[in-house]
């Protein structure tokens, strides 16, 4: 077996395998340096057709040799397709997992022991390549490996390596979790135009439009949340009202509420992970 340090092999070929494949496409990666093992064919075929990497049912195949085995497989099915690669592994490749839940010391026992592991923890945003992601290492993780992981995650988004594993679930609960919060916050700002009689489709479109410029206005405006805030708030101005509003319905305790109980989930879950 040859081994080569820049082919990347992802295990499982399905939305976040893809997203990361294009986004490293799209960056200029060299698709044959890819390499993807899937096992529906259909999914494989299209791989292989957008992005000209190349494609394996079998697991081994992809990861033979490679210097990064990815592995963007369901979390129940992590330890059994760990397991299997294990042997496959013996070259020591960096692995990356983007399994929700599934701990760094689970992966490396499970692939074999005495391997450089990542975990990360992307987010759906990252399939149109505007994703955050937060990273984990193990000690075995080096300056080498963690601009790989960035690289391979960057592809798709913003990264943020946390030093603490434990750190995840909250990772998780302000980024995983968290794009279907924003939608929820614009669900509820379009009915509550309908209920004031403004058609649904101009309510979604403002609304929708109104959370991409804040969003963008977050991350271009060099500003703090709390000054853009307070720039958009005149005194007893509508703004003001309906913060007003928002504050008397024990907003910030609320949000704060919802943090914590994804982040005692995402723990139940890695709790009860296995291994
Ligand atoms: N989507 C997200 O927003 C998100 C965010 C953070 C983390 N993640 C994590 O990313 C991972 C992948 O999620 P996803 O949304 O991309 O799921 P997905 O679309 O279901 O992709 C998983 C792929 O793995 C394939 N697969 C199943 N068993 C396999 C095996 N034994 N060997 C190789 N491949 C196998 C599946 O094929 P079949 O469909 O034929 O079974 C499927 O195509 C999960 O662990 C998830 O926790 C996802």
């Amino acid at each position: 077996m040859t081994t080569n340090p820049q082919r990347i092999a992802f295990v499982g070929g399905g939305n976040m395998a893809r997203s990361l494949i294009g986004g490293l496409v799209r960056h200029g990666a060299d698709p044959a340096a890819l390499a993807v093992a899937e096992p529906n064919a259909d999914l494989r075929d299209a791989l292989a057709r957008d992005f000209g990497l190349s494609v394996h049912a079998d697991n081994g195949e992809a990861a033979c040799g490679a210097g990064v085995v990815l592995l963007a497989v369901k979390p129940q099915v992590m330890q059994p397709v760990c397991t299997a690669l294990a042997p496959t592994l013996a070259h020591k490749p960096l692995v990356i997992s983007i399994a929700a839940g599934v701990r760094i010391d689970q992966i490396d026992a499970w692939c074999g022991g005495g391997l450089a592991v990542v975990r990360a923890m992307p987010n759906t945003p990252a399939l149109i390549g505007a994703g955050a992601t937060g990273l984990c290492a193990n000690a075995r993780v080096g300056d080498a490996e963690r601009a790989a992981a960035e690289r391979i995650l960057g592809a798709a988004g913003l990264t943020v390596w946390v030093e603490r594993e434990d750190l995840m679930d909250v990772v998780t609960a302000i980024s995983g979790s968290a794009p279907a919060y924003f939608f929820l916050l614009v669900e509820a700002l379009e009915a509550a135009a309908v209920a004031h009689g403004l058609p649904a489709d101009a309510a979604r479109a403002l609304a929708t439009q109104t959370a991409l410029g804040a969003g963008r206005m977050l991350r271009e405006d060099g500003e703090t949340p709390a000054r853009l805030r307070e720039r958009v708030t005149s005194p007893n101005g509508t703004t003001q009202a309906a913060l007003d509003a928002f504050a008397a319905g024990g907003f910030r305790d609320l949000v704060a509420n919802a943090v914590d109980a994804a982040t005692r989930r995402g723990r139940e879950l890695s709790a009860g992970s296995g291994g």
